[in-house]
C-alpha cells in the first residue's frame, strides 16, 4: 500500500470494534479520511450482524467483518480466537473499541496491551460500567464527560489517555446529558487515536513500554491539545445574589 506521497504507507492499521450505532466509529472514519491523519482505519469489526455502524462503514468504503458473539455463547476464548484470526488477516496493528459491548478476556487484553484503546462515557474512575449518564445524574455530579483509556484486563480500568468534561446543567435528563457528552466523545477519540498512532509509530512491531508510561506521555502531550473543557466558573461578581 502506498501513502499520499507515493511512498510506503507506514501508518498503523486500526480496527474499530463496534456492537451498535457506531457514531464514534463514524467520527474516527471522518478524521481518518484526511490523508494526513496518522492512522488508517483498515477494518470495522462487529460482534452483531445487525449493528447499524456496519452500513455506515461500508458506505465509507471500509472493509467490515462480523464475528457473532452469539454464535460463541459461553465460549469467550473461541469468540476471541475468531476475532483474532480476522484481525490478523487484515494485518491490524491497533484496536479502537467504540461501543463494543463484550467484556474481553485477560488473554486477549494482554495480547493487545498498549495497542488497544476504549472510549467510555464518564470521567473515569467515576462510573465504570453501564448507564453512566443516569448514574451521574443520580449522584448529583456537576461535571461529567468521557475518557479514552488503554484497555487492560479490568473493565474500564486501564490507564487514562485523555478526558473531556462537560457541565451537568439544571433540568438535564439522561438524553440531554448523553448528547452533550457524545459531542465531546466525537472530538476526543480521533485526537487520542491520532496521538497514540503517532506515538506507536516509533515502536513498529517491537515491544512497547509499560502502559503507565504510555499514559504519562499522553498526559503530557495530549492534554494541552484537547483541553480540559471544564465549565469555567463565572466571576464571583456575576453570581446571582438572590437565593434560588
Ligand atoms: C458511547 O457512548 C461510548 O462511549 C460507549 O458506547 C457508546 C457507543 O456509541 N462505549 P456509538 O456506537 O459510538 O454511537
Amino acid at each position: 500500500m502506498t501513502g499520499a506521497a507515493g511512498g510506503e504507507d507506514r501508518r498503523p492499521r486500526v480496527a474499530v470494534l463496534i456492537s451498535g450505532r457506531g457514531s464514534n466509529m463514524a467520527a474516527l472514519l471522518e478524521a481518518a479520511a484526511d490523508p494526513s491523519y496518522p492512522a488508517r482505519i483498515a477494518l470495522v469489526l462487529s460482534n452483531r450482524a445487525g449493528a447499524a455502524g456496519l452500513a455506515r462503514a461500508e458506505a465509507a468504503g471500509i472493509p467490515v467483518a462480523v464475528v457473532e458473539s452469539r454464535g460463541h455463547k459461553g465460549d469467550r476464548a473461541g469468540f476471541e480466537a475468531a476475532m483474532q484470526a480476522v484481525l490478523e488477516a487484515h494485518r491490524i496493528g491497533m484496536i479502537a473499541l467504540a461501543g463494543f459491548m463484550r467484556v474481553l478476556t485477560e488473554d486477549f487484553t494482554r495480547r493487545w496491551e498498549g495497542r488497544m484503546l476504549n472510549i467510555h462515557p464518564s470521567l473515569l474512575p467515576a462510573f465504570p460500567g453501564l448507564d453512566t449518564h443516569a448514574r451521574a445524574l443520580a449522584a448529583g455530579v456537576r461535571l461529567h464527560g468521557c475518557t479514552v483509556h488503554l484497555v487492560s484486563a479490568g473493565v474500564d480500568e486501564g490507564p487514562i489517555l485523555a478526558q473531556a468534561a462537560v457541565p451537568v446543567l439544571p433540568g438535564d435528563d439522561e438524553a440531554a446529558l448523553a448528547a452533550r457528552v457524545l459531542e465531546q466523545e466525537h472530538r476526543l477519540y480521533p485526537a487520542a487515536l491520532a496521538w497514540m498512532a503517532r506515538w506507536l509509530g516509533g515502536y513498529g512491531e517491537g515491544r512497547l513500554p509499560a502502559m503507565a508510561r504510555i499514559a504519562a506521555g499522553a498526559t503530557a502531550m495530549l492534554a494541552p491539545a484537547t483541553g480540559a473543557l471544564a465549565n469555567p466558573l463565572p466571576s464571583l461578581a456575576a453570581l446571582p445574589t438572590e437565593k434560588a
